[in-house]
């Protein structure tokens, strides 16, 4: 049976299996059962995560997930019907939904997604729900907001990039919103101290198999951008 393709990010493709569900494949053959295990645990606590359909017989790589409908929010921000202001606080909402899950027993923080980025929110009837959990962990959360932060500015710096100004715009709007809150004080801090977490951030996005020589060039200008906007500037 020949499968419609509905999507393709870097890692996986996502193929139309009916109305109802999509089968999303990794192409390198990464094991998504720890990714499944993670998305089911925090949609039980309420976080707008895909349904993941329990099945036997996937090879390790696949899951079955709930078909969304809608765009995207880098599609939604191109098409002028979401303001780099709303997918920031968007952004900044679902970060801060995810880190309020309990913490698993035995785990060092809460579930981190650490690739949320407006190409991994489809913005459905629902509201704004998280895809493509395959670099979930759990640990402190400042490094979340750091990973999101760095991959928005990462685009901000793009030269001739059509989105970067939105891009940067969404950064702005994305570190706004934690440094307002209690929590949100000694994160700023934390986001841009030395070898705090923006330093994690920029070590992983170099180690990134999928960021390309160019791509991976651009991360320190990406850092400093960030911690231009955390000291206030743009
Ligand atoms: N549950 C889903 N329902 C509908 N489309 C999806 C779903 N999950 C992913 N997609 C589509 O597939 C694309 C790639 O999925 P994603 O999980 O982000 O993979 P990658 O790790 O390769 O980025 C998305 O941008 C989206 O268009
Ligand atoms: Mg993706």
């Amino acid at each position: 049976m020949a499968l419609r393709l509905l999507g393709r990010g870097r890692t996986a493709d996502v193929y139309a299996l009916d109305d109802a569900w999509v089968l999303r494949r990794y192409r390198d053959g990464l094991d998504a059962r720890r990714e499944a295990e993670v998305m089911t645990y925090v949609r039980a606590h309420g976080c707008p995560v895909p349904r993941v359909r329990p099945d036997s017989g996937l090879a390790p790589g696949e899951l079955v997930l709930e078909r969304l409908t809608g765009p995207t929010q880098s599609v939604a921000l191109l098409r002028g019907e979401l303001s780099a202001m709303d997918a920031g606080r968007e952004l900044a909402l679902l970060l801060r939904q995810l880190h309020a899950v309990p913490v698993r027993p035995g785990a060092d923080g809460p579930v981190r997604h650490l690739d949320l980025h407006p190409d991994n929110v489809i913005r459905t009837a629902r509201g704004p729900m998280v895809i493509d959990w395959c670099n979930a962990d759990e640990g402190d959360p400042a490094l979340d907001w750091a990973m999101s932060a760095l991959i928005l500015a990462e685009v901000a710096v793009e030269p001739g990039r059509a989105e970067a100004g939105a891009a940067r715009e969404v950064l702005c709007a994305l570190l706004a919103e934690p440094l307002a809150e209690r929590l949100g004080e000694r994160l700023g801090e934390r986001l841009g101290a030395p070898a705090g977490a923006l330093d994690e951030a920029w070590a992983r996005r170099a180690a990134n198999p999928t960021l390309d020589a160019a791509e991976k060039g651009r991360v320190g200008d990406a850092v400093a951008l960030v911690r231009a906007v955390l000291q206030g500037g743009r």
